[in-house]
């Protein structure tokens, strides 16, 4: 039997044990600063820009065209900060959706408090924006679209393509932004092809190094910093580089390319099997994640369940799931994802999100199941208060 059960790989993912050979290898032998003049420097920076190159390469981008940075949350606020600051004239609104991570939400709120006219998007009961509204909300002054390619609570995907064409038509000179932390390894990125001119990537997603992330801005569109320094990264990414971060960022990003169609059949079948198992029992639940969702992602509210509980109950066997998204799993407040999506505060309550790796296994999921079944029935509220009750 497995000693664990690691099913929170959307709030981050083990690290591949040749990611952790290769890090403690440059940080022990690579150690120069990519700066500097000599040997030393030259080889560290030949390490940055391979890493450069691979990922580059994945998205079908040029290298100078990706910037590194400490992760998704500094991509997100970089692009959008940084293009905004680079280019007044674009004007002062921009769109964004209501399902967005915290580290894109909670930047469109600093531009509000600074004056821009924000539009969330709505979604419908799948998590998709609605394309009628977008269209609605284009305007000649918008400088920038924000948008969630994979949502990170429940797998559901945009259609980035419809999403370039309503801007193309109705404004060309908007930039789309596109947070694809949740996307990159998962499935196939080709932004240029795609419209897409700014695009964050995070590199511990994806059994890569925390704390490392990319930024991807499309030749001819100009960003600004958002601190000052030595003028690293093409001046707009200061301070000396994560030389073992990236290198290890780099090595993950091709490990995970070489399996990424293989990963998204496992993927499939191990949601279909949780899915399977919960609709033979007689465990009362709702999956909240869409049918054509990306199968790393299944969220999934149990009724008259609190979340909370149920996770701890399941972590003292081992099995380690979320509530919502990580980040705000520690708040009280309810999943602002499931809310646009219109589910009721009842089922909010009890939302789990499983997130699988290709690491996870059939037996993982049999024995995940298995759980649920003695659990559930053991925590139920309306059980419990009966019972009290009857005392
Ligand atoms: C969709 C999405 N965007 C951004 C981030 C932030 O990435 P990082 O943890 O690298 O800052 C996350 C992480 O949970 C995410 O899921």
């Amino acid at each position: 039997m497995a000693s664990e059960i690691y099913l929170d790989n959307s709030a981050t993912t083990r690290q591949y044990d040749e990611v952790t050979s290769l890090m403690a290898d440059v940080a022990a032998n690579n150690y120069g600063n990519p700066s500097s003049l000599h040997t030393r420097g030259i080889e560290a920076e030949r390490i940055v820009s391979g890493a450069r190159e691979t990922i580059a390469a994945l998205l079908g981008a040029q290298p100078s065209e990706i910037y590194f940075t400490s992760g998704g949350t500094e991509s997100n606020n970089l692009a959008v900060i940084g293009y905004l600051d680079a280019n007044p004239r674009k004007g002062r609104h921009v769109i964004t959706t209501r399902i967005e991570h915290p580290s894109v939400l909670e930047v469109f709120r600093h531009l509000e408090s600074k004056g821009y006219k924000v539009d969330y998007l709505d979604v419908d009961g799948n998590g998709r924006i609605i394309p009628g509204q977008l269209e609605e909300k284009i305007r000649p002054d918008t400088a920038l679209i924000g948008i969630i390619l994979v949502n990170n609570e429940t797998g559901t995907m945009q259609d980035i393509s419809r999403i370039a064409a309503i801007r193309d038509a109705l404004n060309p000179q908007t930039v789309i932004h596109a947070d694809a932390v949740q996307a990159f390894g998962k499935i196939k990125l080709t932004p240029a092809r795609s419209g897409i001119g700014l695009m964050s990537l995070s590199s511990h997603k994806i059994h890569g190094p925390k704390g490392v992330g990319a930024l991807y801005v499309s030749k001819g569109i100009r960003i600004n910093p958002l601190f000052y320094g030595g003028g690293q990264e093409g001046l707009i990414r200061s301070g000396t580089e994560n030389v073992p971060g990236i290198a290890g960022f780099g090595l993950a990003a091709r490990m995970t390319a070489e399996r990424t169609q293989e990963n998204l059949l496992k993927a499939a079948r191990l949601k279909q099997m949780l899915i399977d198992g919960l609709a033979s029992s007689d465990i009362e639940h709702r999956v909240n994640s869409p049918g054509d969702a990306l199968p790393y992602i299944i969220n999934i509210s149990f009724k008259n369940v609190r979340a909370e509980v149920l996770l701890h109950h399941l972590e003292q066997r081992r099995i380690f799931v979320s509530t919502g998204s990580a980040c705000s799993s520690n708040k009280k407040n309810r999943s602002h994802v499931l809310a646009a999506m219109n589910i009721s505060q009842e089922w909010i309550d009890g939302a789990i999100r499983f997130s699988l790796s290709h690491q996870n296994t059939e037996e993982e999921m049999r024995l995940t199941t298995d759980a649920l079944k003695d659990i559930i029935p053991v925590i139920n509220i309306r059980k419990k208060s009966r019972a009290g009750r009857n005392i």
